[in-house]
């Protein structure tokens, strides 16, 4: 055994408190009453999602952006990570019936655990860069002392919390390829032409935006204005709004940092997972047609 991180492999829903946690989840999830303007902003995790929560609830909600800083104490005040604030207990369904329409969610789900009627943004990321972010997560929040190449093993194998990034994108695709529901969005394509991607999301979100409003929505979630009030993104802080965050969370948000952290044998094993799906949802063309 080497450190705690040992203990996460593998875990499913077996401790005491696992349980526990999924009880709770699986009450609350039953007792959700989506409305039909609810957006969820889905992904595999470190692939962009807090940058998208954030754009879509003051796309959504524009009258409450300022440009001074955030709108809110804490990004799950206005758009809660759905399966985990039932989970550890932080919020029970009927709480989320305050959150005025159009609502937006944080989820790391399978499309097939949300309700069908939700619109999803579905946001993915080079795994390269998925990969060591998710290092840097684990370790500043999870308690995970392991290298990155210990870590890569566990995230092509799927010993994470959410299973095999492979399987997530793959599952999102298919749904992507069928389901005009779900937006598809690139983090990559989002960082180079952020005003671009965000009008386009403004269609799929049905919003009125001006190129003035578009702006302003893309200066405050630019990179270096999150990290500047990074203590209101980091889920670190969720719990303890006295916390000191960390800096892990908005880390560095840069595009081929994974390539030159990977070996090349590693590299490899990640394309072999990633093309064909890419190349698959990109030409719009249904999985099966492959
Ligand atoms: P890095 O660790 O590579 O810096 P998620 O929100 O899904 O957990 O994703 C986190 C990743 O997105 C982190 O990547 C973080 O720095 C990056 N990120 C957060 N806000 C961003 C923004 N406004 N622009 C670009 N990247 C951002």
């Amino acid at each position: 055994m080497r450190g705690k991180s040992r203990s996460l492999r593998g875990r499913v829903a077996t401790l005491p408190g696992d349980a526990q946690r999924t009880a709770r989840f699986l009450r609350e999830h039953r007792r959700f009453c989506p409305r039909a303007d609810d957006v969820f902003v889905a992904t595999y995790p470190r692939s962009g999602t807090t940058w998208l929560q954030y754009a879509c609830f003051l796309m959504l909600h524009p009258d409450r952006m300022q440009d001074e800083e955030p709108p809110f104490a804490h990004i799950s005040d206005v758009a809660p990570w759905y399966e985990r604030s039932f989970s550890v207990g932080l919020a029970q369904a009927r709480d989320f019936e305050r959150l005025p329409s159009p609502r937006v969610f944080k989820t790391h789900l399978p499309r097939q655990w949300l309700p069908p009627t939700v619109r999803c943004v579905y946001a993915v990321r080079a795994a390269e860069d998925v990969v060591l972010s998710y290092w840097h997560l684990y370790r500043s929040h999870l308690g995970y002392r392991d290298d990155l190449d210990t870590f890569f093993e566990d995230f092509v194998s799927g010993r994470l919390q959410y299973g095999t990034w492979k399987k997530h994108v793959a599952g999102w695709a298919q749904a992507a390829a069928f389901d005009r529901q779900v937006h598809w969005i690139r983090y990559e394509t989002l960082r180079a032409r952020p005003f671009d991607e965000l009008r386009r999301l403004a269609t799929f979100l049905d919003v009125n935006l001006d190129e003035v409003t578009l702006e302003r929505v893309v200066r405050n979630t630019a990179f270096d204005t999150m990290k500047l009030h990074r203590t209101r993104f980091d889920h670190a802080t969720e719990r303890d709004r006295t916390a000191q965050g960390t800096d892990t969370f908005i880390r560095k948000g840069q595009v081929g940092e994974g390539h030159a952290a990977l070996s090349p044998s590693q590299r490899e094993r990640l394309a072999s997972q990633s093309v064909p799906l890419f190349s698959a949802v990109e030409l719009d063309l249904p999985l099966f047609l492959r």
